[in-house]
């Protein structure tokens, strides 16, 4: 089998195929997803369109998994771009679900491929809006979330289901956890002359947001697109515009952060017409 460079990427919805269409060409795409379908799907898609996608079925949440599917990879190549778009969302997953994939999953997903990322290698992880409403935690909350190893992640205090008011809140812990350990991450990563990011997008329109949009929930998500100052949802194209200045040249100089691509929502929520009643 001939080498070529690989692109990993997790999850296989409409933001990781935007950002692998966007930076994936000439590259062996090894596309992993627990439901090895939606897999299949993106690669149909991606193969007839010129790119050359592997569907691999993988777990997030479970570390052999995470291992697995890096050593398949592995197979093709040497790993310079890595996307991160696996998850669950606060309205499909119960509290334990999106601990375990969301925030224990990503942790240990930064951490293995963090070893084998290739020399001048880049990666992104898909966190959310959420984690910037949730009000600051201490510093020495952050610390933990940014630097307690993977497997001792879910017993920190502030994790515990006690301490959870509802999947809404643990969703937001979660891509707090992201972003901390993005910045951790990147430390290590920089050993290997690798940058890491993570993007943190609000409503994009995929199968999942128009079916929210329909739902019991949907007054409220077309309340956030009139109140925000871009007055509409977004794309996963736009996302993907934010990953191609990351994950390109022009990023260079750009690791450990976390860029919110939300239309103005957030600040909306703070300082605007979205900020919730007292
Ligand atoms: N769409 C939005 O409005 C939006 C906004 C903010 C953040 N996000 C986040 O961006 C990411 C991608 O979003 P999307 O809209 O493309 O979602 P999506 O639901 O289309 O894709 C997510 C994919 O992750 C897979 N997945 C779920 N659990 C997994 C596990 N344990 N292991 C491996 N794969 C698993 C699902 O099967 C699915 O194919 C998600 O993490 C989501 O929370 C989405």
């Amino acid at each position: 089998m001939s080498k070529k460079d690989v692109m990993i990427v997790t999850g296989a919805g409409q933001i990781s195929m935007a950002i692998a269409r966007r930076m994936g060409y000439g590259k062996k795409i090894v596309m992993g997803d627990k439901n090895i379908q939606n897999a299949k799907i993106i690669a149909e898609t991606m193969n007839n369109a010129g790119f050359d996608v592997e569907p691999v079925k993988m777990d997030l949440s479970d570390r052999d998994s995470i291992k697995n599917f890096i050593a398949k990879a592995q197979e093709y190549g040497n790993i310079k771009m890595f996307v991160n778009g696996a998850g669950v969302s606060p309205s499909q997953a119960p509290i334990e679900s999106i601990l375990k994939v969301d925030l224990y999953g990503t942790a240990v997903l930064l951490e293995e491929v963090g070893k084998v990322i290739a020399q001048g290698g880049v990666g992104v992880t898909i966190s959310s809006q959420s984690g910037w409403r949730m009000p600051q935690l201490t510093a020495a909350e952050d610390e933990a979330l940014a630097i307690t190893p993977a497997e001792e992640l879910l017993r920190l205090d502030i994790l515990q289901k006690e301490n959870i008011k509802d999947t809404l809140h643990a969703y937001q812990l979660a891509n707090r956890c992201n972003e901390k350990r993005v910045m951790a991450q990147s430390v290590i990563w920089g050993k290997r002359g690798a940058r890491l990011n993570a993007i943190a997008p609000g409503i994009i329109v995929t199968p999942l947001a128009i079916d929210e949009f329909n739902g019991p929930r949907g007054d409220f998500y077309k309340n956030m697109f009139a109140k925000c100052p871009a007055g509409r949802p977004g794309t996963a194209d736009e996302v993907a515009n934010v990953a191609e200045l990351l994950m390109s040249d022009k990023g260079a100089f750009i690791t450990g952060s976390t860029f919110l691509i939300d239309g103005g929502a957030t600040s909306s929520y703070f300082y605007g017409p979205l900020k919730p009643e007292q």
